[in-house]
């Protein structure tokens, strides 16, 4: 039977490509965006499954009234994939404290407050599937991405909080983990106020690595985060994490073998002990 579901972010990049896969095989599909005349032509397209209404996740109402079209339309929503997101370049120190707070309004507080809204549904349902797009940098960080790593690793908090929440009430999360694609991430990217010369040599390498993204032979195209999603909606235990892309196995691992290895050391030496 065909899902429902409700998607962030839907204008380009990751969003609008699993927006029109989910079409194409037939699933009903809510493609939410701050601008949602960027969806006319795949509403033409699909116009018996897919519709479009507007959503900017740092509004309250508007995510209030995309569930309820969701819920008029479908009677019910089965997946929600909190997608929508920007990077906010700079390190810790370029950052301002307005910007960090604009990075966590969309990407940690604006995937917060739509499944809010959406989980007393989940829970008279007693089913549903949370996904939240988070990235290789919510592991990884990425120098010179001081704000976006956090919100990527808070986001991740959040979605592991819930699965240890509701996971009894039926309610499954997945964390996406993609690697690189080429998107408008780059084009979207904001830069600090000020860049402070003594760290260019640590955050340069990640600016040209991100503006050059789409240029690569290799980059991952967004269509294979759709197929991966895609495939995910039809695993009965979908796993809690799930990297995506070619290069994100390579950057995970090594982070998680530095991980053990650091703690193992610690741990070996008694340092957690220490009196
Ligand atoms: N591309 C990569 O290499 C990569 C890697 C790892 C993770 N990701 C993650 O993948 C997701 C999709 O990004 P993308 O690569 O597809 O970039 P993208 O092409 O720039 O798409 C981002 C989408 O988010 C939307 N958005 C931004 N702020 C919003 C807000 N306040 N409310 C609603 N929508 C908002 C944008 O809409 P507008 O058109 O209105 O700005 C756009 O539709 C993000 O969570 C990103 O962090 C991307």
């Amino acid at each position: 039977m065909a899902k429902r579901w409700l998607i962030t972010g839907c204008s380009t990049g990751l969003g609008r490509a699993l927006a029109a896969r989910l079409a194409a095989e037939g699933e009903r599909v809510l493609a939410t965006a701050r601008r949602p005349e960027t969806l006319a032509e795949l509403v033409a397209q699909y116009p018996d499954n897919l519709l479009s209404t507007a959503l900017d996740v740092r509004d309250q109402a508007q995510c209030q009234a995309a569930v309820e079209l969701a819920l008029d339309t479908f009677g019910g929503i089965d997946i929600l994939v909190n997608n929508a997101a920007y990077g906010q370049f700079g390190t810790l120190e370029e950052v301002s404290e307005d910007q960090l707070a604009a990075q966590f309004d969309t990407n940690v507080f604006g995937p917060w407050r739509l499944t809010r809204v959406v989980l007393p549904l989940w829970r008279a349902q007693r089913s549903g599937h949370a996904v939240f797009v988070s990235s290789v940098a919510g592991t990884v960080p990425f120098p010179g991405l001081a704000a976006y790593n956090a919100s990527k690793a808070a986001l991740e908090g959040l979605a592991e909080s819930l699965a240890a929440e509701a996971g009894h009430l039926g309610v499954k999360v997945t964390i996406l983990q993609p690697g690189g694609f080429a998107t408008g991430y780059a084009t979207a990217l904001r830069l600090p106020e000020q860049r402070i010369e003594d760290y260019a040599p640590i955050s340069n390498g990640t600016l040209g690595a991100l503006r050059s993204m789409n240029d690569k032979q290799d980059v991952n195209p967004p269509e294979v985060f759709a197929d991966v999603v895609w495939r995910l909606s039809g695993m009965q235990s979908p796993p809690l994490r799930l990297p995506v892309g070619r290069d994100s196995e390579a950057f995970l691992e090594s982070a998680y073998d530095t991980r053990r290895r650091e703690y193992d050391d610690v741990v070996k030496a008694g340092h957690h002990t220490v009196v």
